[in-house]
């Protein structure tokens, strides 16, 4: 019978476009990612109730519509549960609603009513049960053994171990007692807020190595379904800043404030920005994950610049820049030990090789005319030097197969100067997602060092960690600068290194923008 006359959910506003396009979203893997007190877990929750009233129906004996679901929630300890997920699942359905129980797992137990017939009685009806289970100390192996559910939600994701999604990957949309063909579109979702670069979700929501999850059975499983997407919502201090109309006023200002003395903290739960675990000031401050890093295309028509930092950890960026000047980088070179923590040493032979793969990969058929290769000028210092670093540069370019010249400089100011403007301005900057080792960088794995020496002294100037992100970084300011040089050109500030202006206007392909410098 029907117990619960609710004929739908609370009155519940939009926390904004991320939070609603998250809650229709169809992959197996559904993700969010945003600030404190962005309705995450909230619209999860939704989401969740939703899959549950997607499913199948049987018509009854009095030709009603019947749908079953079975709903789960998981995350790291009943208390965590009580205390942060059970609040946000009152306000849709309040404790009175159906039947809950307080015994572990904690479950649900609801009567959906969707829809009701010409006299006003129930015609369509889902018994949703939620399910609301604790990882605890039991391990994930036994918290998730025999569960059925038609899609489970994993709250506060990157606090929870790894090994929990290839678990659960087998047991959504698998039931011993409901029929296979009434299930409709199995979901997992994670809802978190920004996690650190070396968590697990980062690798797998936003960087989207998916190892081993996607079987050959997922994939035909999925049907026409994707099988990760992934929601970033706005810093919380930013523009589009969503559910504010649901918070206290300067709610994120306050816990700003309160937290100036933890930045990483901050950039995370207030401004979602992703960090690495130790935080030292990032050198690219004005680099955004939300509005800079998206899928680029490749111009055929408008040069391909490839810019190397030279030696044992080479490193080199594939960029175009637009009519405008504004910097696209499409692609990355860099050899990783397998770890992916620690840069594999490579010969210039061998990186000649690598880049020439790269630009197969990436750029199909690209005319040598349209590619030009630079190098930190440093490389091309007298041949008697050394460090034979010019010997580098010919084997490079021996290997490569194209001509490599020197960058404008290799002075640091202008260097950084080129990336910081670039990425200060309405779209001057924006990278591809396959370039992840150059985005970590961005994101602080390029990072100053640590500002203050142990007794507190104030720092006199500051100086750039050597990490593994440094080698990618600088390759790309040599590209950054080749752009800029092209568009002082362009708007006739000044030669191309110099250069005879007739002589540069053979060799530069500016294109047929509006600042390309044709005549009409
Ligand atoms: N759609 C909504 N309508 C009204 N209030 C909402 C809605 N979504 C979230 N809230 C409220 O906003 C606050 C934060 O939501 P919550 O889901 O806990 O955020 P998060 O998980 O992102 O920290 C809570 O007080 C919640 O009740
Ligand atoms: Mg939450």
């Amino acid at each position: 019978m029907i117990d619960d006359p609710n004929f739908e959910t609370r009155i519940l506003n939009s926390p904004g476009p991320i939070s609603e396009a998250f809650m229709d979203d169809r992959s197996f893997l559904s993700v969010i990612i945003g600030p404190v007190g962005s309705a995450k877990t909230m619209s999860a929750l939704r989401k969740l109730r939703q899959v549950g009233m997607r499913q199948g129906f049987r018509l009854d004996a009095k030709g009603r519509k019947r749908r079953k679901a079975r709903c789960g929630v998981i995350r790291e300890t009943y208390p965590s549960i009580e205390k942060n997920t059970l609040p946000s699942w009152f306000r849709i359905h309040p404790e009175s609603d159906g039947v809950f129980s307080r015994k572990a797992p904690y479950s649900h137990r609801l009567n959906l009513i969707l829809d009701e017939d010409e006299y006003g009685q129930p015609s369509d009806i889902c018994e949703l049960e939620m399910e609301f289970r604790a990882i605890g100390d039991q391990g994930v192996e036994a918290a998730c053994r025999g569960w059925e559910v038609n899609a489970v939600m994993i709250d506060e994701a990157d606090l929870q171990p790894p090994d929990l999604l290839s678990f659960l990957s087998g047991r959504v949309g698998r039931f011993s007692d409901l029929d296979p063909s009434l299930v409709v579109d199995p979901q997992i979702i994670l809802s978190l807020n920004a996690p650190y670069m070396d968590n697990w979700v980062y690798k797998l929501a936003v960087e989207k190595e998916l190892g081993e999850l996607l079987s050959p059975e997922l994939a035909e499983a999925l049907g026409d379904r994707k099988l990760i997407e992934t929601f970033i919502q706005p810093g919380g201090r930013s523009p589009g800043a969503e559910n504010l109309h649901n918070l206290p006023k300067g709610y994120y200002n306050i816990q700003a404030a309160l937290n100036k003395h933890r930045p990483s903290y901050v950039a995370r739960m207030v401004d979602n920005k992703f960090v690495p675990q130790q935080f030292g000031q990032p050198v690219n401050p004005g680099f955004s994950y939300e509005q800079h890093v998206r899928p680029l295309e490749w111009d055929r028509s408008r040069p391909l610049i490839l810019s190397c930092d030279q030696g044992l950890y080479a490193a080199a960026t594939a960029m175009q820049h637009t009519p405008m000047a504004q910097i696209r980088t499409l692609a990355e070179a860099v050899i990783m030990h397998e770890d992916g923590k620690t840069l594999m040493k490579i010969g210039p032979t061998a990186f000649g090789q690598m880049c020439r793969q790269m630009l197969n990969d990436h750029f199909p058929s690209l005319k040598p005319d349209m590619l030009r290769v630079v190098a930190d000028p440093a490389a091309f210092a007298a041949a008697d030097r050394a460090d034979n670093e010019h010997d580098w540069v010919r084997a490079f370019s021996k290997s490569l197969g194209a001509k490599v010249r020197p960058a404008k400089t290799n002075r640091q100011t202008p260097r950084l100067e080129a990336i910081h403007r670039a990425q200060a301005e309405i779209d001057g900057y924006a990278v591809d997602p396959r370039c992840r080792h150059l985005i970590r960088g961005h994101l602080g794995g390029y990072r100053y060092a640590n500002a203050t020496n142990g007794d507190g002294e104030a720092r006199g100037r500051l100086e750039i960690a050597n990490t593994i992100y440094t080698h990618i970084c600088d390759a790309e300011q040599y590209g950054a600068l080749e752009a800029e040089g092209m568009m002082d050109f362009v708007l006739g500030r000044t030669d191309r290194r110099g250069a005879s202006r007739a002589r540069a206007r053979e060799r530069v392909d500016h294109g047929q923008g509006y600042f390309s410098g044709r005549q009409p």
